[in-house]
């Protein structure tokens, strides 16, 4: 069975059993067949406890066996140390999803128990979703195997939370806010089924016009990422993500890694795929209800009218942070608007229609906002005046919000005052009309409308990999973990940079002083020498590298000082001998990085680079499935950027050859699964058409 039906069959069965249903009100397993009942659910439902009798009208069967007939999901919800032997009944039977809403699992360290619980239904077949969760509910099927205590309102906006106490929060929030919901489901412990499966089933459901999605943590980022950019082409994903913190990142072995906070990954990668990430769950559920109903919009040009200066400035300034544009057309504005606008008002965008202005003038205003064909948004402001005939305010916004619903124009408001604003603040959100107490709340609504439409218009999905070498590569690294090495030394990285194509400083291993002097020669000078030492692995610190030099004695002198200072440095480390490498010019110093992120996959990394790569943390993210386009966009993200581009009247430094080193190393750790991580410090770049030079790279490798 494709997998795509089998996802389908746990939002959409046709037969639920329910494992350790009560009919003891006030129990979770009374709950969830009431729920399923009360729910309008059309299929069969077949509570089972061995105590049998009836439950709601409903006979009790004494096993999932004795049931008899197909079942496409059971809901189990007997104490942890049953779920085993209850899993196992229903996976026996045939049963094709099984979700377990108990609790006890891996959550509090019961790992093996979990995993014997999924393994044991994968061998027959079935799925499991959980353990640890609150249920399902699908709008389609008018399925609620949930145990929330509210019925849930069906709607255009479908929630995938990994916490189950905050999913039935939100079941509460969402009825509070007349936010109807097509699909809500929790992930729970996401043992098997994840976000990822639950993305499949509602990015093709026809109710949902909207997808918030709640993660604490990911598993398999690869598969999330190739689902969320199926999803965004299809309706609008916003995320909220907890755990912001960087202590996971301290950990981590390599520059890329500590810079790598592994948030800032996950940040950069939603972006990516087109997701928006929200700053909280009031954020999230103010986007989600707008762009539940909001209409495209045709055009990106958005007009403020206000009543009040102040406001208008704030929401100027959202409207920069949110990325509306503001329709400028200074001619057509005041033609628009100058019959509403006193002389001491503005037309120009912001309008301000000034403190006198009443309820008839915000009817014209926003009337001829809503006709205007070049105007494609509008965003309204209100200061409570005492010349405002309050009466009107529920009035007039109510018919303004139908003037641009009938010209499928989007609108939102943000007004500001007393009760009688509070109170229709209420009144008209209960009616789905985008009505705010905050101008940052009202234009960061329009703005993520904007956002997911431009993206789409701009996204560019396509994968750029570059020609490279992989089992020269490999062949490397078998060397180093024959070796017993976790990580590459400087020549087997040098390696690895050639068979990627990317372009070092001439370079060799001597195995003695005479040796030395003539690779320094064959080389040209000046050179740099560096001790080659696995045990060695911070050259300066250890005194093992010497810079600028300029003839055969400075070789001579430097090969023995570097020798006598290593031995200082750590008498028994084993020195395979010393580099003699080109001493490269100076030019722009960046980052290149690749690595294994642990949720995310495989990702890259550029930023600023050289000694205050750490101190600037001037760096950006991408998946490491990313086309040249992104790449410059990721490189054109970093503040120093600039440098690039040329500051001061310098030239500008050769940008193409950075973006192919972005792309070859992300080809490198999507290739080559050996590598966790290759920092590429400093990727010196000269003027444009001179090229770049990798000078250091540092590559950790495991079996
Ligand atoms: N097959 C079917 N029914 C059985 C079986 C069996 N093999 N064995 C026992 N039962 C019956 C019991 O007789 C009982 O029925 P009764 O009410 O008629 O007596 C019923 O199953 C439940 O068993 P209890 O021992 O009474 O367990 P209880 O209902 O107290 O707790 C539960 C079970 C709810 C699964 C609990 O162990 C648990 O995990 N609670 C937490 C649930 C939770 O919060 N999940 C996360 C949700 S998300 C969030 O964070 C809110």
């Amino acid at each position: 069975m494709k997998r795509e039906s089998h996802i389908r069959s746990l939002f959409e069965p046709r037969s639920v059993a329910v494992i350790g249903a009560s009919a003891k009100p006030g129990k979770i397993g009374y709950s969830v067949v009431r729920n399923i009942v009360q729910g309008g659910f059309k299929g069969k439902i077949f509570p089972v406890n061995p105590q049998g009798g009836e439950i709601l009208g409903l006979p009790v069967h004494a096993s999932v066996a004795a049931i008899g007939e197909p079942i496409d999901v059971a809901s189990v919800i007997v104490p942890a140390k049953l779920a085993f032997s209850a899993v196992k009944d229903c996976a026996d039977s045939g049963v094709k999803n099984i979700q377990i809403i108990t609790s006890g699992f891996s959550e509090i360290g019961e790992v093996e128990l979990e995993r014997r619980i999924v393994d044991y239904a994968r061998s027959r077949g079935a799925r499991i979703l959980g353990p640890n969760i609150f249920g399902v509910f699908s709008a389609t099927s008018h399925f609620n195997s949930t145990f929330s205590a509210s019925a849930i309102t069906p709607g255009r906006v479908a929630i995938l939370t990994q916490s189950g106490a905050l999913g039935i929060a939100m079941i509460g929030k969402t009825a509070v806010e007349n936010m109807g919901l097509s699909t809500i489901v929790s992930i729970g412990n996401k043992a098997d089924i994840d976000e990822a499966d639950c993305l499949e089933y509602v990015m093709e459901q026809e109710e949902t016009r909207v997808i918030l999605m709640y993660i604490e943590g990911v598993k398999d980022g690869e598969r999330l990422i190739e689902r969320v950019r199926g999803a965004t082409w299809k309706k609008p994903v916003v995320v909220v993500k907890s755990g912001r913190s960087r202590r996971g990142a301290l950990a981590a072995a390599s520059h890329t890694g500590s810079l790598a906070g592994s948030d800032e990954i996950f940040d950069a990668v939603m972006k990516q795929c087109g997701v928006m990430r929200a700053e909280s769950l009031q954020e999230a559920f103010d986007w989600c209800k707008f762009l539940a109903n909001a209409p495209e919009p045709k055009g990106t040009s958005g007009v403020i009218v206000t009543n009040g200066g102040g406001v208008g400035v704030l929401a100027t300034d959202a409207c920069e942070k949110y990325g509306v544009e503001l329709y400028d057309d200074q001619g057509a504005l005041k033609e628009v608007f100058a019959p509403v606008t006193p002389d001491f008002g503005s037309t120009k965008n912001p309008v301000d229609i000034t403190g006198g202005a009443n309820s008839a003038a915000y009817n014209l205003a926003l009337s001829a906002t809503a006709a205007h064909p070049a105007m494609h948004c509008t965003m309204a402001l209100y200061c409570e005046t005492a010349t405002f005939d309050s009466e009107n305010l529920v009035p007039m916004l109510r018919a303004t919000y139908d003037a641009h619903d009938k010209a499928g124009k989007p609108v939102v408001y943000a007004v500001v005052g007393g009760a009688p604003v509070e109170d229709a603040i209420v009144t008209l959100r209960k009616e789905n009309i985008p009505v705010y107490g905050d101008t940052y709340s009202a234009i960061s609504c329009m703005g993520s409308l904007h956002r997911y439409h431009r993206f789409n218009r701009e996204r560019d999905d396509q994968i750029d990999l570059a020609d490279i070498d992989v089992a020269a590569i490999d062949a490397v690294i078998d060397g180093a973990l024959a070796d017993g090495r976790g990580f590459l030394l400087a020549n087997e990285g040098q390696s690895v940079m050639r068979a990627a194509g990317i372009p070092i400083p001439g370079a060799a291993i001597a195995k003695g002083m005479d040796d030395a002097v003539a690779q320094a020669r064959a080389i040209g000078y000046p050179v740099v020498m560096k001790v080659v030492s696995r045990d060695i692995l911070h050259k300066s610190d250890a005194g093992g590298v010497a810079l600028d030099i300029e003839n055969d004695g400075e070789v001579v002198d430097a090969y023995q000082a570097i020798m006598r200072n290593c031995r200082a440095y750590k008498p028994d480390a084993i020195i395979d001998g010393i580099e003699i490498c080109e001493m490269v010019a100076k030019g722009t110093e960046l980052i290149v990085g690749a690595r294994r992120d642990p949720q995310m996959g495989p990702i890259v990394m550029c930023g600023l680079g050289g000694i205050y790569v750490e101190v600037m943390k001037d760096v950006s993210f991408r998946a490491a499935a990313l086309s040249r386009g992104e790449a410059l966009k990721m490189l054109s993200e970093i503040r120093s950027y600039a440098l690039l581009l040329g500051v001061r009247g310098e030239d500008q430094k050769d940008i193409a050859p950075v973006v192919d080193t972005i792309i070859k190393a992300a080809t490198i750790i999507r290739s080559v699964s050996r590598i966790t991580d290759i920092e590429i410090n400093p990727v010196v770049v000269y003027e444009k058409g001179m090229g770049i030079k990798a000078v250091d790279v540092r590559i950790l490798v495991r079996k």
